[in-house]
């Protein structure tokens, strides 16, 4: 199987790589990744030298580059998106380019040249906001809050009409809130844990009570590759870590673990338009697929807090440049006073 993995220098896409790489001797990689502020290429040296493994620096809104790489390929996983939602609050034409019109041109490109499995990687926010005890399954309707969820959904329904209208054979997964190693440390896990290694405040959005659901990014590659091999073409399969908890609660484990102060806390101006509560139903995966997450909260932060302790170099590569002129602008200063805690995140709905 030579698969094509779209996005594959980011986060996720890195993980993935390597578990397949390490687990599937059956299978070889093209990364395909424009190396935007969050692809790295460090995420990936341990597998640079495997013969099973290319790379090509291409945007997937680019459809000649994207044909040319990926002649010879019989499935995809498409990664590559825009994923922060604050920089798609910020400056949303990025989502909107990269996750739409990309997703559109892989697909016709995919089509054209016979592709016989795509799995589109989506997330559990074009569910929007779950009200409380409640849990979103696959049939749940889209109901995106932010242009990045909305730019997800907009792609999420391409991709199914793709399937319906031209048999092409898709699937989706809908996974939550990944965390583990080789996270760009805009997002919550990684930003908060590599603030409290250097003794800066916790940036908490809002009142903190937000609820996320936790996965692993390993459980989560398990997930991608069981709907790869076994999924069924048109189906969507949430992958969720079935551990939802509120940000604040979050917090104090991580410094429970960490061994630092509560002090370190800051309540600051909220996310326009934050969602209060992800959750997701993934009996699908279980009873089809007979996946589920496998490795527990407390071992996954102990594993990924210990990851960031000890790669304090991959870490001081991505904590420059942009990074630093990303957080001066969004973090420094920013507001924290009581009224704008309590009313930043009620943007209307
Ligand atoms: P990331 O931001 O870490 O990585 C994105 C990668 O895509 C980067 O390597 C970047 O260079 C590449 N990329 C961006 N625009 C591109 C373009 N136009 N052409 C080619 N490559 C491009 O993202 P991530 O957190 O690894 O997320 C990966 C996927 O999983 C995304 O589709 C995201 O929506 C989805 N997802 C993420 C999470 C999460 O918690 N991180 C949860 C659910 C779903
Ligand atoms: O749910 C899946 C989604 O999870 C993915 O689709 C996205 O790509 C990924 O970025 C993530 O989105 P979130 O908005 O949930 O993740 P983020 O890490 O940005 O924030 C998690 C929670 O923490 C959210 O309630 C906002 C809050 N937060 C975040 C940051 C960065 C803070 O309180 N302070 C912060 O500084």
């Amino acid at each position: 199987m030579k698969l094509f993995v779209t996005g594959g220098a980011g986060f996720i896409g890195s993980n993935f790589i390597r578990h397949v790489l390490a687990l599937k001797k059956g299978y070889s990689v093209v990364n395909y990744d424009k190396l935007t502020y969050a692809g790295n290429l460090a995420n990936l040296e341990s597998i640079a030298e495997d013969p099973r493994y290319s790379f090509v620096r291409g945007d997937i809104c680019d459809a000649a580059a994207v044909e040319q790489a990926l002649r010879g390929c019989n499935a995809i996983v498409h990664f590559a998106a825009e994923s922060h939602v604050d920089r798609s609050i910020y400056e949303p034409a990025a989502s909107i380019e990269t996750n739409v019109k990309g997703t559109f041109v892989l697909l016709q490109i995919a089509r054209k040249l016979g592709v016989e499995r795509f799995v589109h990687i989506s997330t559990d926010e074009v569910y929007g906001d779950m009200l409380p005890g409640a849990f979103a399954d696959e049939n749940s309707p889209l109901q995106p809050s932010s242009p990045y969820s909305s730019s997800k959904a907009g792609s999420d329904l391409l991709v199914r009409s793709y399937v319906r209208t031209y048999g092409f054979p898709a699937l989706i997964t809908r996974s939550s809130n990944n965390y583990g190693p080789f996270q760009f440390p805009e997002k919550f896990m990684p930003l908060m844990i590599t603030n409290a290694l250097d003794d800066k405040p916790l940036p908490i959005y809002g009142d903190g009570k937000q609820q996320r659901d936790w996965l692993h990014v390993e459980d989560n590659c398990r997930g991608v590759v069981a709907v790869l091999e076994r999924g069924r073409i048109g189906e969507v399969y949430n992958i969720g870590g079935l551990d939802v908890e509120e940000n604040l609660t979050m917090l104090h484990r991580l410094l429970r673990v960490l061994g630092k102060p509560d002090s370190l806390l800051t309540y600051v101006k909220d996310r326009p338009g934050h969602d209060r509560r992800y959750a997701l139903d993934c009996a699908k995966m279980e009873k089809e697929l007979g996946w589920k997450p496998a490795i527990s909260l407390d071992e996954g932060l102990r594993q990924t807090i210990g990851w960031y302790q000890s790669n304090s170099d991959w870490m001081a590569g991505v904590r420059k440049g942009d990074y630093l002129s990303y957080y001066d602008k969004y973090y420094v200063n920013r507001d924290t006073s009581l009224h704008a805690i309590a009313d930043g995140g009620k943007a209307p709905r």
